[in-house]
């Protein structure tokens, strides 16, 4: 099993984000209509009132701030991630992001904010503690968990291929243990599910009232 520092280093490495943004390239030349998560992600957002930002954790090459320009040009966007590889070539992209980790983000107390974590909380060290946090810190904005994946039994690492040709264990998370975490926030969330894809997940929550 990899350590931490290993699985954070194994995303800084050029070659993984040349691999990462060749894959975007390829995604973001099809249809929307084609790539479920980028479907998913614009229908579920165009049912939100009142987001004016998009804080992308763990942003990568910057796949979601090309398709707001595209598609939502009035809400701004900020990508942060952990590898500066990642970031050089969003940056290309005409992008706005930032290095650095989700676990020490920072406090980004403002309405109209939604915190997009699409795969990445998932290789934090201990993923429910970095959800937990985000939560937490950042009270008074939207959080959409995009791509949910979800195992039977209770949430672990799984050691599984990742798009970005890494093999680094990832989170699986467990539907009870998600909602148990939520409703312990006291906020108010949604799963939203996926026409084209069962086992994919999308959950939103909302502001603290
Ligand atoms: C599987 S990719 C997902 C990229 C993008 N969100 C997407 O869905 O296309 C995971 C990304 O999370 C970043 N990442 C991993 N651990 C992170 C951490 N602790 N803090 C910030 N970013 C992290 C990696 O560098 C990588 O770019």
């Amino acid at each position: 099993m990899m350590s931490n520092r290993e699985i954070e280093a194994a995303w800084c490495m050029p070659e993984v984000a040349k691999e990462q943004k060749e894959l975007a390239d390829c995604e973001l030349e099809k249809s929307v209509h084609d790539i479920a998560p980028f479907a998913e992600f614009l229908r579920i957002l165009g049912n939100l009132n009142g987001v004016e930002e998009v804080i992308d954790i763990g942003c990568a090459t910057g796949s979601y701030g090309v398709l707001l320009k595209g598609h939502f040009p009035d809400i701004r966007y900020v990508g942060y991630d952990i590898s500066s590889e990642m970031c050089l070539h969003a940056r290309d992209r005409g992008l706005d992001v930032r290095d650095a980790m989700c676990d020490g983000l920072p406090q980004i107390c403002r309405a109209g904010v939604l915190l997009l974590c699409a795969v990445s909380l998932e290789y934090a060290k201990y993923p429910p503690y970095a959800l937990w946090r985000v939560l937490q810190r950042n009270p008074l904005s939207w959080l959409m968990l995009h791509r949910v994946r979800c195992h039977e039994d209770c949430g672990r690492k799984v050691d599984e291929r990742s798009y970005c040709g890494l093999d680094i264990p990832m989170w699986r998370w467990n539907r009870k243990e998600l909602d148990v975490l939520f409703e312990n926030s006291g906020r108010q969330y949604a799963w939203h599910t996926w026409p084209k894809d069962q086992r994919q997940f999308t959950i939103v929550v909302e502001p603290e009232a």
